[in-house]
């Protein structure tokens, strides 16, 4: 059955093989990789989302949602780092699921994977814009509000007016990273060590310094007694808020992935990209967790429902009032990164679909110059310009972990369906205990999941809906397997 058709491991490494001058750099050693996981992951997740669930969820146990949120997505990373040591090419979870459940499976999750990362970048462009004015204020610069926030909002599932025009900054670092990638400087080795560092630096500064004025009282009670749904608005606190808030800032651990995005350029892949997954992930695990505490010890967690939490709770200690600056200077700047990540991973994904037919040509041409897929960039870019300027961060967070946390039950799934279908094929990493492993973290998913807000379904759906009439409408009709051009193919 055409929808099914599976597109062959030997085709795909092949193809990453002899792509002759289109090919991209293949320049990306373990450090470097781990470098551009961490880049990815640390984003508006911990700087924006920690806070904001602490106050509308978790309370001070938004520690143990980390904690819990970590755990599950190491499972996923486990199974990540699997399926990326068989299949080292670009694409990630697409390129996995096409070769093993099928072409139409492929393309849901690919159709998902933008909601991971187009979407995700829009997302952190929210998270900027409200450091961007906290910066700006710093600087004596008030920032028009009308210009600064999101004109939509949800209650419950009610689409509101806010009264605002458009997250106008939100727009512009979109747009900035875009022109960065396009040109391609955006993607220096050079430039993302640097802009790394400074990110792992903030996140140690604040727990550094931050850590000694931690107010016991603050972390009472742990787990805030449970506020019933109301008014559209769903319940909080309670032992329940723990997982709600942590089905939003798994958010935050998107980005490991990213890594398995860059398989073309990495040197050995099948040994270095379980490394960069696995180690960006286990770093920023330990950081996260290290500053949610910090955070929710600096300031009740009530205060930190806004878009600039981080520096919400450093000024709110005198002796800390100082650092405020510097953070906002060093989110500011790193959040800038995180998109450019995020930019570039989504269109390596649509390059990857392109070449298999699935997208128009144009998303698989690559600038001989700059080695940059410019069209899936300038349309990614259009697309998370478009959202991040419209939406809230926390509306567009919540999809984004719906949507990347489906994606991880499909990773999951498709590993264990490998190891029993293919166990002769070469693994250069396999997950230990693999029929506890996978269940579990496709389970782990599955609960995150059911953890979010319900008014989140229907806004997967309709994305998916639309996803199924561009495969119908195009890619069921173009895909290079159905036509069987290449040798090999099934
Ligand atoms: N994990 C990334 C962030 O938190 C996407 O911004």
């Amino acid at each position: 059955m055409k929808l099914l058709t599976k597109k062959p491991i030997s085709v795909l490494i092949a193809q990453a093989n002899e792509e002759g001058d289109h090919t991209l750099r293949r320049g990306l050693g373990w450090p470097s990789l781990t470098l551009l996981g961490i880049g990815g992951i640390i984003g508006a997740g911990i700087f924006v989302l920690t806070g904001q669930q602490a106050a509308v969820n978790a309370g001070p146990a938004i520690i143990l949602s980390f904690v819990l949120a970590g755990v599950i997505c190491a499972f996923a990373a486990l199974c990540y780092a699997e399926l990326a040591s068989m299949i080292p090419v670009s694409g990630s979870a697409y390129t996995y699921t096409y070769a093993t459940m099928g072409e139409f499976f492929a393309w849901l999750i690919a159709w998902d994977l933008i909601l991971e990362y187009g979407i995700a970048a829009a997302t952190v462009s929210a998270g900027w814009s409200g450091y961007f004015s906290r910066l700006m204020n710093s600087f004596g610069i008030q920032m028009p509000q009308l210009w600064t926030n999101a004109p939509y909002d949800f209650t419950g599932s009610e689409l509101i007016q806010t009264g605002a025009i458009l997250n106008l900054p939100a727009v512009f670092i979109i747009l900035l990273m875009a022109g960065f990638l396009v040109a391609g400087i955006g993607h220096s080795k050079v430039a993302n060590n640097v802009i790394v560092s400074l990110k792992v630096v903030i996140v140690l500064a604040v727990i550094g310094f931050g850590v000694w004025y931690v107010n016991p009282d603050n972390l009472t009670p742990f787990i805030p007694d449970r506020v019933p749904a109301s008014g559209g608005e769903p319940g909080k606190y309670g032992l329940l808020g723990i997982p709600a808030a942590a089905a939003v800032i798994f958010f935050a651990y998107i980005g490991f992935e990213g890594v398995s995005t860059a398989a073309q350029e990495a040197k050995n892949p099948q040994r270095n990209m379980p490394i960069g997954i696995l180690l960006s992930l286990a770093i920023c695990t330990v950081l996260y967790i290290a500053v949610a505490a910090v955070l929710i010890g600096l300031a009740p967690y009530q205060t930190l429902n806004n878009p600039a939490p981080v520096a919400t709770a450093l000024a709110a200690v005198p002796g800390l009032k100082w650092l405020t600056l510097w953070i906002n200077i060093g989110v500011t700047v790193g959040l800038g990164s995180t998109i450019l990540s995020l930019l570039y991973g989504q269109s390596r994904i649509l390059y990857a679909m392109s070449r298999d037919g699935l997208l128009p040509p144009a998303f698989s041409q690559v600038n001989p110059k700059t080695r940059t897929p410019i069209w899936g960039t300038v349309a990614t870019a259009g697309l998370a310009a478009l959202v991040g300027g419209l939406f809230p961060i926390k509306i567009l967070g919540e999809l984004v972990s719906m949507g990347t946390l489906l994606a991880f039950v499909l990773i999951c799934l498709s590993v264990l369906y490998l190891r029993h279908k293919h166990p002769e094929l070469p693994r250069s990493f396999r997950v230990p205990a693999i029929w506890f492993v996978a269940p579990v973290g496709a389970l782990g998913c599955a609960y995150l999941i059911a953890s979010l807000p319900v008014a989140t379904w229907p806004r997967l759906f309709i994305w998916m809906g639309i996803g199924l009439v561009v495969y119908f409408g195009y890619a069921y009709h173009h895909s290079r397997f159905h036509e069987r051009k290449l040798a090999g193919a099934e």
